[in-house]
């Protein structure tokens, strides 16, 4: 006899054949699903939606992901780096904005000219918050200790970095085999930021080439199992300069993609209560209500996009990336009337610190 979608999804503690079921569920099972988690977020954290000022203020990359447009390899990428200045005032812009939050992104560097120029942007944004507490993540891949202290000292206090597929073999299949796309070291840099103290997220990419809904369903476990703070994941979107582009038979539709990335987000919500989940973009790349669809069903976070419009084209991670040629503002306004439309309301002037992360550092001490 099958088991009723509602009694998983009411079980205290969802196992992986559990999840599986409900990644398998059909559109009319999916609802009781998506129901449940947006009953768990408003409980837990509140209808509420946190702003994060994104910024991708250089698309130079050291790595050569086999998914991603910006990999050192893809020579039609035109390479930038954004001035100090132009940096600190889009950061500017978000705190005149009330936003509480800005997200630092760039392709992955170890570098010492990289590393201490960013020191520096962060000491730079720290005064220039003149005492006002705000919320500053960086996304810049795996560093050393050291390097991760030393922007924890300077002022950065959350950090993202997607383990990208939990299964090793997968990861494998995606990432060149040499000691810069290790595995072990992902995993190894999730597990230094959370001892330094960063709230800590990670993340994976949804419909992958050779991904099967076994492999979801750990993601959902590693990000349980590790204590994660925080999640932004998202549908793998093609890009035709990448090496994975040639497995593009193999992918479900994108309309599967979008679903399977929704349910993911649902179930996470109902998996971890208390964590912040990101509406991504690539999920309104392949729905155009895709992030509204994700604040409904438990994400509570989205990162407008602060990186001016010359730059935009420059960091095309994958395909059909919206908003291109919208300017700051307009983009801020279309996701305040998005955020509405979720019936969701913006957390302006708060830090929104994932209510997980307390909760960590609470059992730590
Ligand atoms: N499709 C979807 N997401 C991608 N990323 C990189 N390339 C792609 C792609 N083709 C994601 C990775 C990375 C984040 C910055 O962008 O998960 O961690
Ligand atoms: Fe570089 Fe990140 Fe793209 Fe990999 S996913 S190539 S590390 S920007
Ligand atoms: Fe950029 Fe809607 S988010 S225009």
């Amino acid at each position: 006899m099958s088991v009723r979608i509602e009694d998983i999804v009411n079980k205290a503690s969802l196992q992986k054949e559990d999840i599986v079921r409900l990644l398998r569920s059909k559109a009319e099972e999916a609802r009781v699903i998506y129901e449940k988690a947006g009953q768990v977020k408003e409980e837990y954290v509140g209808k509420k939606t946190y702003f994060r000022g994104l910024l991708e203020f250089s698309n130079i990359c050291a790595k050569n992901c086999f998914y991603c447009g910006i990999r050192r390899q893809n020579g039609n990428t035109v390479r930038y780096f954004m001035t100090d200045n132009e940096i600190l005032e889009q950061v500017k812009y978000a705190i005149d904005n009330r936003f509480a939050s800005v997200v630092l992104q760039s392709g992955e560097r170890t570098d010492r000219r990289f590393t201490t120029r960013v020191t520096s942007l962060l000491e730079k944004i720290s005064a220039l918050a003149e005492g006002k507490e705000i919320g500053v993540t960086l996304s810049m891949g795996e560093q050393s200790r050291e390097t991760f202290e030393e922007w924890f000292r300077a002022g950065a206090n959350r950090y993202l970095i997607r383990i990208e597929a939990s299964n090793k073999e997968l990861y494998e299949k995606l990432h060149p085999s040499d000691a810069v796309h290790d595995y072990d070291k992902r995993l190894q840099a999730v597990k230094l930021l959370q001892d330094i103290g960063y709230q800590t997220g990670t993340g994976v990419m949804i419909g992958l080439p050779f991904q099967t809904y076994e492999d979801l369903a750990d993601d959902l476990l590693f990000m349980k199992k590790h204590d994660i703070d925080m999640v932004g994941m998202g549908p793998y979107i093609e890009h035709k300069d990448t090496p994975l582009y040639k497995y593009r038979h193999l992918l479900p539709s994108k309309r599967e993609r979008f679903e399977l990335s929704l349910k993911m987000v649902a179930i996470l919500r109902i998996m971890m209560k208390d964590l912040n989940i990101a509406a991504t973009t690539a999920m309104q790349t392949l729905d155009p209500v895709g992030r509204e669809k994700a604040l409904k069903v438990g994400a509570n976070v989205i990162m407008p996009n602060l990186t001016p419009v010359k730059y935009r084209e420059g960091y095309l991670l994958y395909e059909d990336k919206p908003c291109l040629d919208e300017e700051v503002e307009e983009c801020r306004s279309c996701l305040e009337a998005r955020i509405a439309m979720a019936g969701d309301e913006i957390g302006y002037d708060e830090l929104g610190t994932s209510r997980h992360y307390h909760q960590r550092m609470n059992k730590k001490n």
